[in-house]
């Protein structure tokens, strides 16, 4: 993607007042300031002693992992499964502590140094949508108790009917309408699902949003209506995106620059066009290997070599 000095300018936030050690910069300094700067992250899950005069453990699963994404721009982050996308995912949210290294937001300290009441308000600025549109959407509520909660998280008394009226602007958004607020998950597709978890990540008026897999659980046809609807809300409020996959193709089209992510540690980066062309790490090249080829010639190929052959036995060709 190389239009985004125009998505920056496009930048429209509504902006909170804030106290305590989290300070909001000034509007106008936005565009100058790195949303995010990802730092020697390290991380390890603990491993507990199998006896009690043992010490803990912890076991590694994020090595030095350091990236910059600008204010409307978009990363890719792709590995295979197990390769700690989703553990990443949950430091760049403040969710985990790391063990090494640091997670900054508009150039502020380290999410995992600010107390629990200055990691709220940089949260206002960060929204996360998950994997799975039919486990993250809680099946006993309301589309417009699921979109309007992450307003309540946010410790200003916003009223009933202003909460909905913000709901309602969002599914518009998302291309929904305002008489889904009164219906439940089970009533919409996987699509739509999608459409509501993007939707209630954009209630906060974010800068940065993460996508964990955002379509992985949605049918092929459908992948794409998402990823442009990402993509238009990107350049109508020039959000950062942090796009994680384990599909190359699903970042190809979003991404500004993609990290291949394998065991931890970052092997492999570049535009999506470098990595496609010209991959250099094994691990990008098996995950483009993973990527289904339209070849129109091979069918063709394969065609004539039947026809080829029904010739030669004298027979009507089957079908392609
Ligand atoms: N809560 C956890 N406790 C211990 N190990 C975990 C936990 N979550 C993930 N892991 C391990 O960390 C590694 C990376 O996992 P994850 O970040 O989920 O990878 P990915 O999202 O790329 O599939 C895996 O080996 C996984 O088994
Ligand atoms: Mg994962």
């Amino acid at each position: 993607m190389t239009s985004a000095p125009q998505k920056t300018q496009a930048i429209d936030i509504d902006f909170r007042e804030m106290s305590g050690a989290w300070q909001a910069p000034a509007p106008d300094a936005l565009p100058e300031l790195p949303l995010l700067q990802v730092q020697n992250l390290g991380f390890g899950y603990p491993v507990p002693a199998p006896w009690p005069w043992q010490t803990a453990t912890q076991r590694t699963v994020l090595h030095d992992v350091s990236f910059t994404l600008q204010m409307g721009r978009s990363i890719g982050i792709v590995g295979a499964s197990g390769a700690g996308k989703s553990t990443l995912a949950r430091l760049l949210m403040g969710l985990l502590s790391p063990s090494r290294g640091g997670v900054r937001l508009l150039g502020r300290p380290p999410l995992h140094t600010l107390h629990a009441t200055a990691l709220r308000q940089a949260r206002c600025h960060m929204q996360m949508v998950f994997q799975d549109p039919y486990s993250s959407l809680n099946p006993r509520q309301r589309i417009a108790q699921i979109v309007t909660e992450p307003l309540r998280g946010l410790g200003q008394p916003i009223s009933r009917p202003e909460q909905r009226a913000q709901a309602a602007q969002v599914l518009a958004q998302v291309g929904l309408p305002a008489s889904a607020l009164d219906q439940y998950p089970h009533q919409f597709s996987g699509g739509q699902r999608q459409r509501i978890a993007i939707a209630r990540a954009l209630i906060t008026k974010p800068l940065l949003v993460v996508a964990d897999e955002p379509v992985s659980a949605l049918d092929v046809s459908v992948q794409a209506q998402v990823l442009n609807l990402l993509l238009d809300v990107q350049q109508q409020h020039g959000l950062g995106y942090v796009l994680i996959s384990h599909d190359l193709a699903v970042v190809q089209h979003l991404c500004d620059e993609v990290l291949v992510l394998d065991q931890g540690q970052v092997v492999e980066r570049g535009t999506p066009q470098a990595l496609f062309s010209n991959p250099q790490h094994p691990c990008t090249r098996a995950l483009l290997d993973a990527v289904p080829q339209m070849d129109p010639g091979r069918a063709r190929r394969q065609q004539t070599l039947r026809q080829r052959m029904a010739a030669a036995v004298g027979e009507n060709p089957p079908l392609p």
